[in-house]
C-alpha cells in the first residue's frame, strides 16, 4: 500500500473548531496507541456487524481517523472489496496510512475531506460508515445527505455516536478535569459535553430530515476495560486535549494529572479498570429513489 506524502499540515496550535481537533502532531500516534485498542476497537466491531460488511463491497470511511473501522472493514470486504478512508485531518490519516492491513484485505485508499464535501462519485459505493464522527461535524443533516450521495440506492450509512444521558467514557472525565482545574476550553464548546452526544431520537431525526423514512436505530453498552489506572489517564494524549495538557506549566499539568489519577484510581484489589459506555448505533438503507 502507498502511504500518502501530501495530507495537510500538522498543526501545534489549538485547534479553531471540532472539525480542526484532531490536526496536532501528538494526537493520531496518543489515539492509535492509547484509545483505539481500548475504545475505538471494540466499537468498530459493533459498528461493522450492525451495519454487515460483506465480500467485494464498496466501502466509505467518514471520519476514519487512524483508520480502526476501514482496516476492519478491509478485511470483511478481502482483496476484492474498495475501501476508502475519508477525514479532515491529514495527520490522522498519514497515521493511519502507516499502520498494516490485515491479511486478505482490500487496499484502502485515503482522502482528505469534510465529511460535508467528499471528492467522491455519486452512488459509488454499497456501504458507508462513521463512527463517531457526527459529533465534530459543522453540518450533521449535511454530511448525512453526503453519505446519502455517495451510497448507491439499496446501500447502507452506519453510524454510531456517544448515547445521551450516559457517561461519555473516558472523555468526560477528561473535559472535566480540565474544565476544574479553571482552564480554558481549546476550541469553542470543548468542554461542554453534552453537545458531544445524541439520543436514540436526535439520531432518527438526524436521519428522517437527511431522507431515510425509517432509519434503525439502537442504544448499545459496552464495557471498557484498561488494564491500569496509567493507561485510562494517558488516554488524554490522544484527544484534542492531548497538546493542551502538553503545553501547561508543569504545575497545572501535575494538578490535572492528579485529578485524573483520582477518577481512575484502581480498586484496592488492583483489578482492571472497568466502565459502562453507550453509543447509538443507527443502520439506514438508502431509498431506492431520492
Ligand atoms: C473521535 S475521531 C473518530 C475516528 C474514527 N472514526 C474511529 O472510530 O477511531 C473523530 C474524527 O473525526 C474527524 N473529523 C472531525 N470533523 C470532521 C469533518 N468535518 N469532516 C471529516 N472528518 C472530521 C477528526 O479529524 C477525527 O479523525
Amino acid at each position: 500500500m502507498a502511504v500518502p506524502a501530501d495530507f495537510g499540515p500538522m498543526s501545534a496550535e489549538e485547534p479553531e473548531d471540532r472539525s480542526t481537533a484532531f490536526a496536532a502532531a501528538s494526537v493520531p500516534d496518543n489515539y492509535q496507541r492509547l484509545l483505539a485498542p481500548v475504545i475505538f476497537e471494540p466499537w468498530a466491531r459493533v459498528l461493522v456487524d450492525a451495519v454487515g460488511v460483506k465480500s467485494s463491497d464498496r466501502v466509505l470511511d467518514v471520519a476514519s481517523g487512524t483508520g480502526v473501522v476501514a482496516r476492519l472493514a478491509a478485511r470483511y470486504t478481502g482483496p476484492r472489496g474498495r475501501v476508502v478512508a475519508s477525514d479532515a485531518s491529514g495527520p490522522m490519516l498519514s497515521h493511519s496510512a502507516r499502520q498494516p492491513l490485515p491479511v486478505q484485505s482490500a487496499p484502502i485508499e485515503f482522502i482528505e475531506a469534510l465529511a460535508t464535501e467528499l471528492p467522491l462519485p455519486t452512488e459509488s459505493f454499497d456501504v458507508v460508515l462513521c463512527q463517531q464522527g457526527l459529533q465534530f461535524f459543522s453540518d450533521r443533516v449535511d454530511a448525512v445527505r453526503e453519505m446519502l450521495r455517495v451510497l448507491r440506492a439499496g446501500g447502507v450509512v452506519g453510524a454510531a455516536v456517544w448515547a445521551a444521558n450516559y457517561r461519555s467514557e473516558p472523555f468526560d472525565d477528561y473535559a472535566e478535569a480540565l474544565d476544574d482545574a479553571g482552564l480554558e476550553p481549546p476550541f469553542p464548546q470543548a468542554f461542554d459535553r453534552a453537545s458531544f452526544k445524541m439520543s436514540a431520537q436526535d439520531v432518527r431525526a438526524l436521519f428522517k430530515e437527511a431522507g431515510v423514512s425509517a432509519p434503525e436505530v439502537s442504544v448499545v453498552e459496552q464495557t471498557i476495560v484498561w488494564p491500569d489506572s496509567e493507561t485510562a489517564c494517558a488516554g488524554i494524549l490522544g484527544t484534542p486535549f492531548g497538546p493542551m495538557l502538553e503545553a501547561l506549566s508543569p504545575a497545572d499539568r501535575e494538578a490535572v494529572e492528579a485529578d485524573l489519577a483520582r477518577r481512575f484510581a484502581p480498586d484496592a484489589d488492583g483489578a482492571p479498570i472497568k466502565r459502562i459506555a453507550a453509543a447509538v448505533i443507527v443502520r439506514a438503507v438508502k431509498p431506492a429513489t431520492r
